[in-house]
């Protein structure tokens, strides 16, 4: 169950990117908690993650930081839902490597840090977190 987000270019409505996003829970060590400086007696956080991002390829090559400004609005909607509907405190991500083996700086350039629970693990994805209050 996901909800889905386009960006569509205003003069031909083509579709230059989209994203899917769902709530989510993220499990942190007490390092990480630290890190994130978060005094928190429950073991998962709550979060809201995106699913699915991608740019549409003749846009990647024709304009730069679609993707990076999908993620600015996962965090603004993530934002408007602390004021008015729910709260969480992390965006999360699996990145997938296994189609984008580079992917993982895209979202490190995009403030995420990859979870300690799966680091070094033979995945197909990485989880990832971004931080709404502090910068890890
Ligand atoms: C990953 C993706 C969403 C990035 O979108 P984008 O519009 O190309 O990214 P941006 O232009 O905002 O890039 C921001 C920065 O990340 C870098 N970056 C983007 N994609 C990258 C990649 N695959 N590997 C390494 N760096 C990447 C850019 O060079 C840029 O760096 P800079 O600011 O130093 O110039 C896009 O390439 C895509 O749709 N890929 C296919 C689907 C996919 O892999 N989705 C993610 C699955 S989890």
């Amino acid at each position: 169950m996901a909800l889905t987000w386009l960006l569509r270019e205003r003069s031909t409505g083509a579709i230059a990117a989209y994203m899917s996003l769902i709530a989510d829970a993220i499990k942190l060590s007490a390092t990480e908690k630290e890190l994130h400086r978060l005094d928190y007696p429950f073991k998962t956080i709550p979060a809201m993650k995106i699913a699915k991002l991608a740019v549409s390829t003749p846009f990647q090559e024709k304009y730069k930081g679609i993707g990076s400004l999908m993620v600015e609005m996962a965090i603004q909607i993530a934002e408007s839902c602390n004021e008015l509907h729910f709260a969480c405190r992390f965006i999360t991500v699996d990145a997938d490597i296994e189609h984008n083996k580079t992917v993982l700086k895209f979202y490190e350039k995009n403030g995420f840090v990859p979870n300690e629970e799966i680091k070094g693990k033979n995945r197909k994805t990485i989880s990832m977190r971004r931080d709404m209050l502090f910068k890890a």
